[in-house]
């Protein structure tokens, strides 16, 4: 029975919903979140917190024992298009960071590891329709050099030691609360802001460029039934393929422009249209939906009329 868990990452994109759906599930008390940031009042009056930086171990084991923690959801990490900037910086918050929580979970017997991974494990060299989980995995960003490896990492220590390591590659999420961190399908969430703040988007990448997309509620389901998933019935372990829906940004501005005609877009591709070429355009789940029951609940229509309605909302309130 999992107590008390060890969130990281989890001022992030997801780390900052996940943490609440967690802790309706385990209790606020049990669910500690750790950031590189210092803790502000708003973030201490919703849980307990601690400013951590994963790569380093004496201090993620200090927070392992004060705590008495007995799983980790590692969600800190450093996003494709960030990446492309900073190789090294992705390799060792992605790499060492990962092995560090592996490492102690070991020593210090943490029961259960959850790491994502990304549909950014696929190379130009994979098959771009209806990818398959086991597939050729030749990614040429450094992001997804170091989400193949941390997919390879969790399986060895799954088999070399016994340990329970799951994990997950999430298409491009969608989401309102908290603006994404640095990706390639960040274009998805601010289209919804500019068109609804300026009536006009520009986008970094092609009209036509096709990518596995979901919206934050699936990813937040997937994740935790996932971590609740039976793992002696697991067959894989550390990489699930998880799909919801597929669009081009033509395709979602013509799906936003049903409610706010006057809309206009135009299109800029820069460096990130060289990472969205090398990924997939739609994503085979079958064996996530096989082994723990995957199955998402929100297409594009429902995703686009749920984001006009809260983007619309954050924007009044001037959120942002
Ligand atoms: N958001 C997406 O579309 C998406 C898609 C595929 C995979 N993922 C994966 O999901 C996970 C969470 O992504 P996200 O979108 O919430 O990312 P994010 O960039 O929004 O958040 C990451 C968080 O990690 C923190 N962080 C960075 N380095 C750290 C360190 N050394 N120690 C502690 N914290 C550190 C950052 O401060 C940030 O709050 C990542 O593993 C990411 O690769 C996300």
């Amino acid at each position: 029975m999992i107590k008390r868990i060890l969130l990281s990452g989890s001022n992030g994109q997801i780390g900052s919903e996940l943490i609440e759906e967690l802790r309706k599930i385990y209790g606020r008390s049990n669910v500690i979140g750790a950031d590189l940031r210092e803790p502000t009042p708003e973030i201490l009056e919703n849980g307990p917190y601690v400013k951590l930086d994963i790569t380093n171990a004496h201090e993620l084991a200090n927070v392992i024992k004060e705590y008495k923690i007995d799983a980790i959801i590692n969600m800190a990490a450093i996003l494709s298009a960030v990446g492309e900037q900073n190789p090294h910086r992705a390799w060792n918050v992605n790499i060492n960071g990962l092995i560090n929580i592996l490492e102690v979970s070991r020593e210090l017997g943490v029961k259960r590891i959850l790491n994502p991974s990304s549909i950014a494990v696929f190379g130009p060299t994979t098959p771009k329709e209806n990818t398959p989980q086991e597939t050729v995995l030749k990614p040429t960003s450094m992001y997804g050099i170091t989400k193949v490896t941390g997919e390879l990492l969790g399986e060895y220590y799954v088999r070399k030691y016994n340990l329970d390591v799951r994990g997950l590659r999430y298409p491009g999420i969608i989401s309102y609360k908290t603006l994404p961190g640095g990706g390639t399908t960040d274009y998805a969430v601010a289209i919804f802001f500019d068109a609804i703040k300026y009536k006009h988007y520009k986008c970094f990448l092609k009209k036509d460029t096709m990518l596995p997309m979901m919206y934050m509620p699936d990813c937040l389901k997937a994740t935790i039934d996932l971590f609740h998933a039976d793992f002696s019935k697991l067959k894989h372990f550390t990489d699930f393929n998880i799909a919801a829906m597929s669009f081009t940004p033509e395709m979602l501005y013509n799906e936003i422009k049903k409610y706010l005609p006057e809309f206009t877009i135009e299109y800029e591709p820069d460096y990130r249209q060289q990472i969205a070429d090398s990924w997939p355009r739609s994503i085979d789940d079958s064996l996530a939906r096989e082994e723990w029951g995957w199955a998402p609940s929100y297409d594009m229509e429902t995703m686009v009329e749920d984001m006009i309605k809260n983007v619309k909302i954050k924007v009044e309130k001037c959120e942002y």
